[in-house]
């Protein structure tokens, strides 16, 4: 397995930059970065920022972490991400407003397509000397070539003194975000992509009872068809069928064997006849989504909320799009977390970095943000938009849907019930080549359980 590393990956896409939703970020902070090169993403000469002094951050100001945040005079900073769906929107938009609250600009950088799509043009951004002022990356190993690139703003003082350590759970988001002791990031939310997503319409059309686990959802899917609904709602990008048999793994081979899996990259086991097991059966869902031809998650999802698929394997950013449709869990959609098998939550979701800037204003505004993201207020604000966790155990989260409550019951019963996210167990290289595996299994129906198996155990076997 060739390894390239994030810096390398997005020298070889900076031709997207020109994707609408992209834009110049005129921070003045391109001059800064110019030290760095988009191909070595080794650091130069160029001075890094220096960061607002913690004090003023004690002074005055409304709800960050620590209660308290300074008011600088407005200042405009750029914010990458890729939250583009309705519900993602909807969530967005409380960060942005509770920026803005602090006197300062959220200046909105959606970039369409998904992670997969929006990483690459960061990166390269940020390694071409045309840093945005914040962006998001998942937890995980991300933006691990960024900061070693020493391109990324250290917040280890701010979260110190907003107490980020004792606040936020598990704690495993925080070593995420941490490298050489140092820490780079402010985790956002808790999203778990062990869901299965029911349409209760389509299974009253169907005249079949809605299924309490994957079983009965597989023996279910001749009546679905009969009443002309596609079983299986799935988007074709490459990190949604990952997602599809990532989820099969743990739900049906348990939490144990996945993290045999992805943590030990045990290749025998990843060979052996627990994982064939789970193989079939994302062979079945290859089957049961044959005829779901759409690209985007969010578009599958609409599927189930029309009543037009049985369900989705998702993660519970699927949420925040019942939402906005005005639909209630329980009564229009069921939720199976672990797809009724095994409840477990995942430690996936999002944080946000900040690349160095010079201008002094601006870095001090991006300490305001990364205050004001983990303010009571804005936790809340925002996670129950966005369908996920607050990453703060101490916000009153009783207005949550019955599906988020489900997933707050689970991960209080602690770290027996929580597994890391594969992001934070591979390089998104190994993901990557992980990915383009399952593209071509659900999209060669020819390609037997037996080949994909191997080559899964290789990849597992080489990944990093
Ligand atoms: C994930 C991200 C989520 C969600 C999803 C779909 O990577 O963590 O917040 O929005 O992508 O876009």
């Amino acid at each position: 397995m060739i390894r390239r590393t994030m810096i390398e990956l997005a020298a070889s896409v900076v031709v997207i930059m020109a994707a609408p939703g992209c834009k110049k970020s005129g921070d003045g902070a391109a001059s800064e970065n110019k030290a760095v090169s988009a191909e070595t993403g080794k650091a130069g000469s160029g001075d890094t920022a220096k960061a607002g002094s913690g004090s003023d951050m004690a002074k005055a100001g409304s709800g960050g972490a620590g209660g308290e945040t300074a008011k600088p005079a407005g200042v405009s900073l750029e914010v990458t991400h890729w939250w583009t769906s309705g519900g993602e929107s909807a969530a967005v938009k409380e960060l942005a407003k509770a920026f803005d609250a602090t006197g300062n600009k959220w200046v909105d950088g959606a970039i369409p397509g998904s992670g997969d799509q929006a990483r690459p043009i960061m990166v390269a951004r940020i390694t071409g000397g045309d840093p945005m002022g914040a962006t998001q990356f998942n937890h995980g190993r991300q933006a691990e070539d960024l900061v070693k690139a020493g391109v990324m703003r250290d917040l280890t003082d701010l979260a110190t003194k907003e107490h980020w350590k004792e606040l936020i759970r598990p704690s495993s988001l925080l070593d995420s975000c941490t490298v050489d002791g140092k820490i780079y990031c402010a985790p956002v939310n808790i999203h778990s992509q062990q869901w299965l997503w029911i349409s209760n319409k389509a299974f009253t059309d169907a005249k079949v009872a809605i299924p309490t686990n994957w079983d009965e959802f597989v023996k279910a899917a001749p009546a679905l068809e009969k009443a002309g609904k596609i079983p299986l709602a799935q988007g074709r990008q490459s990190w949604q069928e990952t997602l599809t048999f990532q989820v099969l793994l743990v739900a049906l081979a348990g939490p144990e064997a996945y993290l045999k899996v992805y943590k030990d990259k045990d290749k025998a086991f990843a060979a052996g006849p627990e994982i064939t097991k789970v193989f079939n059966a994302a062979d079945q869902a290859r089957k049961l989504s044959a005829k779901s031809t759409v690209q985007d998650w969010n578009q599958a999802t609409a599927m189930v909320i029309k009543g037009d698929a049985g369900g989705q394997i998702m993660g519970d950013w699927a949420q925040g799009e019942f939402q906005v449709a005005g639909q209630k869990a329980g009564t229009d959609y069921t939720c199976l977390p672990g797809l009724g098998v095994h409840e477990v939550m995942q430690t996936a979701g999002d944080a946000f970095y900040f690349p160095k800037l010079k201008d002094e204003a601006k870095s001090r505004a991006q300490e305001t943000l990364a205050s004001v993201m983990l303010s009571k207020e804005t936790q809340v604000a925002f996670n129950l938009k966005k369908g996920s966790v607050p990453v703060r155990g101490d916000v009153d989260v009783n207005t949550a849907n019955d599906c988020m409550k489900k997933g707050l019951a689970i991960l209080a019963k602690g770290p027996g019930a929580i597994i890391q996210a594969t992001d934070q167990l591979m390089t998104p290289d190994s993901a990557t080549q992980v990915n383009d595996l399952f593209a071509e299994f659900f999209a060669k129906p020819e390609m037997t359980v037996k080949a994909a198996q191997k080559r899964f155990a290789d990849l597992i076997a080489a990944a990093k």
